[in-house]
């Protein structure tokens, strides 16, 4: 009912009186003035003038699996959406649901997280209202090496997904960094249950610098927002739900038909290819990024013309 009385809401525009909601929806207006409440409840900005009735008021970034889930028609990913208010991480929320049995694509959000995880133990700053965390969880059937590979489906989907939601110009410094003009806006962390040779469950946890208005100072020479490319508020659920509907689809050609099936596109939007690297490992080097192979891996050619094959782990690309 709450739904129906959203979209009631969202599809007049202007005002509607209590009375007229109650007969549209065939419940009392003091049904109504609950619903109202629950949805003020959710974040929506609903205002009430006497004599006119109720309207929702434009360009609200409301965070809800409501809102998420009527952005998608998909099969597989966010089919359950979970919000919570604060979460410590989402990626350790999805862990736990996975271990009590969640089916697969299931998807967690958060308003905040109090313990945002980044990559090799850094923390990941995730403020209340300002940014896109959330985890999907899957259950391809591949092999712990093969796990890596999940992750730059995911980035793709990032990069595809923003791109097209907001016409801008996002690129993935390899292996799953979404950049705009050399500053971060998504990072992402997989993390995975297996065994030896199987993979149980894979938790993809994808931070998106959504609305962040200033960085704090040791952010703000490497990191942006969408806000603060395209100059206005960004709707979260939007991002959420352009970046699962991408993602649904990479991840059902993957599992069909392996890396390769997407490695075309990753190419397109990889801005680490071609570039001068320096790649950090215990003995690292120097050289040109000149391809992806068929596995997903950064082919780097050293300036004496030997190959060398990363397969994770920090590569910086020079000017970037
Ligand atoms: C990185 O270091 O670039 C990866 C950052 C990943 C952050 C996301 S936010 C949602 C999910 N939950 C976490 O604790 N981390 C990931």
């Amino acid at each position: 009912m709450k739904n129906k009385l959203l979209e009631l809401l969202k599809t007049s525009g202007g005002y509607l009186s209590g009375e007229n909601i109650g007969t549209q929806l065939g419940v009392s207006r003091t049904a109504v003035w609950k619903y109202i409440k629950a949805l003020r409840n959710e974040g929506y900005n609903i205002e009430a003038v006497t004599n006119k009735g109720y309207r929702l008021m434009p360009n609200d970034d409301v965070l809800s699996s409501m809102e998420v889930k009527m952005g998608l028609k998909t099969k597989i990913i966010g089919t359950q959406v979970l919000y919570f208010d604060t979460v410590d991480s989402t990626n350790n929320k999805l862990r736990l649901l996975a271990l009590e049995g969640v089916p697969e694509g299931t998807v967690v959000i958060a308003d905040e997280q109090v313990g945002g995880k980044g990559r090799r133990g850094h923390v990941w700053s995730s403020p209340k209202g300002t940014g896109l965390w959330m985890s999907v969880l899957l259950k391809p059937n591949i092999t712990p090496q093969e796990a890596s590979r999940i992750t730059l489906v995911a980035g793709l989907s990032v990069c595809q997904g923003i791109n097209a939601l907001l016409g801008i110009n996002s690129g993935i410094k390899w292996p799953n960094d979404i950049m705009i003009d050399g500053k971060k806006v998504c990072g992402i962390l997989t993390e995975m249950n297996a065994q030896i040779d199987n993979v149980e469950f894979v938790v993809v946890g994808m931070g998106v610098n959504v609305n962040t208005e200033t960085f704090p100072d040791e952010l703000r020479e490497v990191a942006v927002s969408l806000r603060q490319v395209t100059g206005t508020k960004v709707k979260r659920s939007e991002v959420a739900a352009v970046i699962i509907r991408c993602l649904e689809e990479n991840y059902k050609k993957y599992t069909h038909e392996g890396f390769l099936a997407v490695k075309a596109d990753y190419e397109k939007s990889c801005i680490t290819l071609k570039r001068e690297v320096k790649v950090i490992a215990k003995d690292g080097f120097n050289g040109k990024a000149i391809a992806i192979n068929n596995d997903g891996e950064l082919i780097v050619e050293k300036a004496d013309g030997e190959r060398v094959t990363v397969l994770s782990g920090e590569v910086s690309v020079r000017g970037v």
